[in-house]
């Protein structure tokens, strides 16, 4: 059987799985990951928490391990975030105030752009700027450090000190909640999207839209229309799209394990069918490719491709059939 990262190039497409260096030393998994995985993302090891222990030095050797291990096995890799309202370290809200977010920010993006440039084939520049469910601010931006320090043009000024330190990489915008046709769902959407526009009609140097699609088995509220409009209008404004971080919780589905499966390999395949339709997205990354692995795994028991063994379940087949 052809492996997933196979299927997904003959159509052109990226397919690949986040991880962290502790969990590929397991060399079962690895060895499942680097079968089906053409992109490996750094799930935790480029965030602030992990190379910036304290203010004033830079470790970068987890990230560089998983550099070394993607060239090794062929893969791409990808790096995220340079900036996030959390991952952040502990003295982050200690030092950091509006007189020195700046530096803090510029420093920050510009050291790591360029310690992994050349080697990176993408970063999430910004992550998650928009909660519309927690903003007070028409915009839906994110009452984030950074909003509070430098307002709205942070977004913009990381773009410019991505694109400066890193002028190949391609920059992404990435965000939550964009998939269902709820309240938030819609708002979301729209918020995101009148970033976008703002950003391209200022030239930012922005170069796709980053889907995480962290979706619930549960959830029915699945409108393929106003997914495939969403997607027709970001692609519009000269951007691709990458689906960054997609996983199915399947909380509160039948206890039984064959059940539950079907169903949540049924909501990837439904999601897959409708968003691999649209030629700007590029890449379907997983958030996790084992079971074993999975940062729902308080509250989900099933949510991957692969179970806890890492054998294929039917999610395996379902993301298969959709390329
Ligand atoms: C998560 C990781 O998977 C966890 O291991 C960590 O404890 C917290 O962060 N949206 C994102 C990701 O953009 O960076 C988050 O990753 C999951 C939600």
């Amino acid at each position: 059987q052809a492996s997933l990262k196979e299927r997904a190039a003959a159509k052109g497409l990226i397919f690949g799985a986040a991880a962290d260096k502790h969990i590929l030393l397991n060399t079962l998994f690895a060895n499942t990951f680097t079968k089906d995985c053409g992109m490996l993302v750094a799930e935790n090891d480029l965030k602030w928490r992990t190379i910036r222990s304290n203010p004033h030095t830079f470790d970068f050797s987890k990230g560089d391990w998983l550099v070394k291990f993607a060239r090794t096995h062929g893969m791409l890799f990808r790096g995220t975030p340079l900036v996030w309202e959390l991952g952040l370290p502990k003295w982050f809200k200690k030092k950091v105030n509006h007189k020195n977010a700046e530096r803090f920010l510029v420093e920050h993006i510009t050291k790591v752009a360029k310690h992994y440039a050349g080697v990176v084939h993408s970063w999430d520049v910004v992550n998650e700027a928009i909660a519309v469910s927690r903003s007070k601010r028409s915009d839906g931006l994110s009452r984030s450090p950074w909003l509070e320090f430098l307002g709205e043009d942070y977004i913009e000024l990381a773009f410019r000190t991505a694109a400066k330190a890193d002028p190949k990489a391609m920059l992404v915008y990435n965000d939550r909640w964009l998939d269902y046709d709820t309240p938030v769902g819609n708002a979301q959407r729209a918020a995101v999207l009148k970033l976008l526009e703002r950003l391209k009609s200022n030239k930012t140097p922005i170069h796709a839209l980053g889907i995480q699609a962290h979706l619930k088995a549960r959830e029915t509220r699945f409108n393929a229309e106003k997914m495939r409009g969403f997607l027709k209008d970001v692609a519009s404004l000269g951007l691709k799209i990458l689906i960054t971080e997609l996983d199915v919780q399947d909380e509160g589905l039948p206890a039984d394990v064959m059940e539950s499966d079907r169903i949540v390999a049924a909501a990837y395949e439904d999601y897959l069918s409708v968003v691999l339709d649209e030629k700007a997205v590029i890449a379907v990354l997983t958030w996790g490719l084992s079971d074993r692995y999975t940062w729902l795994s308080r509250n989900s028991r099933r949510p991957l491709l692969y179970d806890s063994y890492f054998q294929r379940k039917l999610a395996w087949n379902a993301m298969a059939r959709a390329f």
